[in-house]
């Protein structure tokens, strides 16, 4: 039997069994209400994501900055050359990639606002990563970070949280400044002055901050701990979004594993090897929310917004 076909098998036995699979379901509109499903346990939904088709035409920039009700500054993401790299960018045209990022969204959003969310702890603060460097996880960060600042009802964090190959800021355009290191070495600094708004509405971002040789300590800290928990309560009504480190080079992004409600765990299509894969898994084996997104999926499947799913 093939991967696709143990896919469907796998599909038709969770529906046979009474759990909903909203995320399988053709997308509705941004506007569209998230499901209040639960989902099952250790899911590992693999979802295809094509690579980006960069856009000849940049996008119009956002005039009016949004104030996050904190005292942040004011960022300029620059989003002509995101939308020349082919990120998603506001009143981006209906494209491939926003259709895929409406289907990724959903059951992570379902799980903050559905059924399920008394049921996991910090449903808000969803980790991005993947097992090795380069393999898209600041793609996917920055891109469903804007699909969700999209929505109606949900405002965005999104979090340089890897501090190896901190490349967020660079790629959306916004020069270094301070960030998680400093809050951690000097925890008087209040998050709100590090916190950046941007010139995309419900969107702001915290840098990685100044680079430390302990940065790997930092994150495996208790400090860290305590951090997230206030990033995850105090910013209760955001999603934030970590672009995390890969898990097996360092033991950061592990030990930030442990802290995030959701994690979403990208897979580079023909490129991850399948025992890399199994390695990353089985460090996040007793997390009970993982999703799995494989990104840069080429060929026939990879025409359909809505591909297959594995597990
Ligand atoms: N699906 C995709 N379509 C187009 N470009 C992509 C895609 N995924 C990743 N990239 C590009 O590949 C490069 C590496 O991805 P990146 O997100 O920086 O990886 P990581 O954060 O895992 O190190 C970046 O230039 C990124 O823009
Ligand atoms: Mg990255």
């Amino acid at each position: 039997m093939s991967t696709i076909e143990q896919a469907v098998k796998r599909l038709e036995e969770l529906r046979a069994a009474g759990v909903d699979v909203p995320w399988a379901a053709t997308p509705n509109a941004d506007s569209a209400p998230a499901p209040t499903t639960a989902v099952p346990q250790q899911p590992t939904s693999v979802r295809p994501l094509p690579t980006a088709v960069k856009q000849a035409e940049p996008a119009p920039q956002e005039a009016k900055p949004q104030d996050m009700g904190t005292r942040s500054k004011q960022v300029e993401i620059d989003l002509n050359k995101l939308a020349a790299l082919g990120y998603i960018v506001p009143h981006a045209t209906r494209s491939l990639l926003v259709d895929e990022f409406r289907v990724i969204k959903r059951p992570l959003l379902g799980n903050i606002t559905g059924a399920a969310a008394g049921k996991i702890d910090r449903p808000n603060l969803i980790m991005v990563t993947s097992s090795l460097p380069g393999e898209g996880k600041t793609f996917v960060a920055a891109n469903l970070a804007m699909s969700i600042a999209a929505e109606l009802n949900h405002t965005v964090l999104l979090v340089d949280a890897d501090p190896s190959r901190s490349s967020l800021l660079e790629r959306l355009g916004i020069p270094p400044a301070q960030g998680l290191i400093d809050k951690l070495l000097h925890p008087d600094l209040d998050l709100s002055d590090l916190i950046l708004a941007t010139n995309v509405p419900k969107l702001a971002v915290l840098p990685v901050g100044t680079s430390n040789a302990q940065a790997t300590e930092l994150f495996a800290s208790a400090s860290m701990d305590l951090l997230l928990e206030e990033m995850a309560h105090r910013y209760r009504d955001r999603v934030i979004i970590l672009d995390a480190p890969p898990l097996l080079p360092s033991a950061e992004a592990r030990a930030l594993s442990l802290h995030a409600g959701q994690i979403l765990f990208v897979v580079q299509a023909g490129r991850t090897h399948q025992g890399t894969v199994q390695q990353s898994l089985g460090i996040l084996q007793d997390h009970p929310m993982v999703y799995t997104l494989l990104n840069q999926s080429r060929g026939p499947k990879a025409g359909s917004p809505y591909g297959y799913y594995a597990y």
